[in-house]
């Protein structure tokens, strides 16, 4: 059977695609959602092409009338996709009828698609700052009304030192400022449009205005790597991973938190599930899937990375599965961030509790050792010592501060105050509630 040939590329072939290759190889089931970003680039192009007089205004008129036509369309969702015409750009195209007969002059779909992906990357990088910056003041908001709220800080999941709560969020806050960070610098900032599928064009282009046009500081400046480079996917895949890595560290401490064993905030019924089967429970499952949704940051980083390895330059068809894992990156990583958000400004901090576990003594055997130290006691001299007094104290039952006191004098019990403990630690970006205060307000400067 002869199958009616394809109709972009389909010149010199006698028949079409079997059925099966177009369902294997079309991708516009999911690059239609670079349909906005085709649009852009395609207007561009086509103003450039009334610069190089290829197109009169006119005709430029009515193709970039024709463009806003579908995309309005596209946005009222009433435009027929058609796996038939391949790709999103194709169905444009397509859709644009005889008045974009000429829109393809000086252009391949290499470097439109090369641009459509910067442009959608852009604007994902743009949302993604915005995301993170949300649940950074989500998170200062918590520490500010829980500013005086004292846990034991931990180190191998082992209580440590005491800190404020408010200190401990901050240290998302600093993770999540540097990966809103990551995504600023990713940006790429040149126009792949006008490299054609490889070597550029013989026609003449206006380059420079097109990328203008775009928004890109310039274009690029060797089309070989223009098409085939990938760099900014992976750029944003990167960011995405170590982001999700951090949001679940953030969301481990919650779950951890949120035990009946340490008791130390209450997530809010919204933001958590039940049991089918055991009445009694409360789950934090948000936490539990922004936490799981990590395996797929990471997943997607290294699916592309290992579809681009080894590709000989320049354009392969490989890189059409470039798309399917940043949708989902941008999706779930916008997803955790702004879950995690809402769901912080439904924790409850129990501050009894908090303080319970911070007032456990052992907390203060490294002021101890601080103790004797500035009575001119060598420090690993001064650490044994406080050793020798915490073994005697598990052995006795004796609370330290007593042992300490009956060793060392009165003196020696009174380091076991917590919030003198904590207000003396301050040295730059210590604990105490004075430095906390400071980067409380920091924060909220820098986040308004
Ligand atoms: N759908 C393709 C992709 O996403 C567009 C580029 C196709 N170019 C080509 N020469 N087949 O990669």
């Amino acid at each position: 059977m002869k199958k009616s040939a394809q109709r972009t590329w389909g010149g010199r072939f006698s028949t079409g695609p079997a059925e099966a290759v177009k369902k294997f190889t079309e991708s516009v089931s999911f690059d239609w959602r670079l349909y906005k970003h085709d649009i852009a680039g395609s207007i561009a192009h086509a103003k450039g092409l009334v610069k190089v007089g290829i197109l009169t205004k006119a005709e430029a008129g009515k193709i970039v009338r024709g463009l806003r036509a579908i995309e309005k369309k596209i946005e009222a969702g009433t435009f027929e996709w058609n796996p038939d015409a391949e790709d999103v750009h194709m169905n444009i195209e397509a859709a644009l009828g005889p008045v974009g007969r000429k829109l393809h002059t000086a252009r391949s779909r290499n470097d439109q698609v090369a641009t459509d992906l910067r442009l959608w990357v852009r604007d994902a990088r743009v949302q993604a700052v915005h995301a993170c910056r949300a649940l950074m003041r989500a998170l200062v908001t918590l520490a500010e009304k829980n500013r005086d709220v004292v846990i034991p800080g931990y180190t191998h999941l082992q209580r440590a030192q005491p800190v404020l709560l408010a200190h401990h969020l901050l240290a998302y806050v600093e993770m999540l400022h540097r990966d809103a960070q990551r995504f600023i610098i990713n940006a790429d900032l040149e126009s792949p449009l006008g490299s054609g599928a490889i070597a550029g064009s013989t026609l003449r282009l206006d380059r420079q205005f097109v990328a203008r046009e775009l928004m890109f500081a310039s274009p690029t400046q060797n089309s070989m790597d223009a098409v085939a480079n990938r760099d900014f996917v992976l750029g944003y895949l990167f960011a995405a991973a170590m982001a999700g890595m951090h949001l679940s560290r953030l969301a481990e401490d919650l779950i951890l938190w949120s035990s009946a064993e340490f008791g130390f905030v209450r997530i809010g019924d919204a933001y958590t599930t039940g049991s089918s089967l055991m009445p009694q429970k409360k789950n934090p499952d948000i936490c539990e899937l922004v936490r799981g949704k990590t395996g797929r940051l990471y997943g997607n980083l290294i699916a592309v990375l290992t579809t681009m390895k080894g590709l000989p330059l320049t354009y392969n068809r490989d890189m059409q599965e470039d798309k399917e894992p940043l949708f989902d990156s941008a999706d779930t990583l916008l997803a955790s961030l702004r879950v995690l958000a809402d769901m912080l400004r439904d924790v409850k901090v129990n501050k009894a509790r908090c303080e319970a576990a911070a007032g456990d003594p052992l907390l203060l055997a490294t002021d101890l050792v601080d103790f004797l130290v500035k009575k001119g006691v060598p420090f690993r001299e001064a650490h044994h010592k406080v050793g020798a007094l915490v073994a005697e104290s598990e052995k006795t039952g004796l609370a330290l501060p007593r042992v300490a006191s009956k060793k060392y004098g009165p003196a020696a019990a009174r380091v076991f105050h917590v919030r003198r403990a904590l207000a003396a630690r301050k040295a730059i970006g210590a604990p105490s509630p004075q430095n906390v205060t400071a980067q409380i307000a920091r924060w909220k400067r820098l986040l308004n």
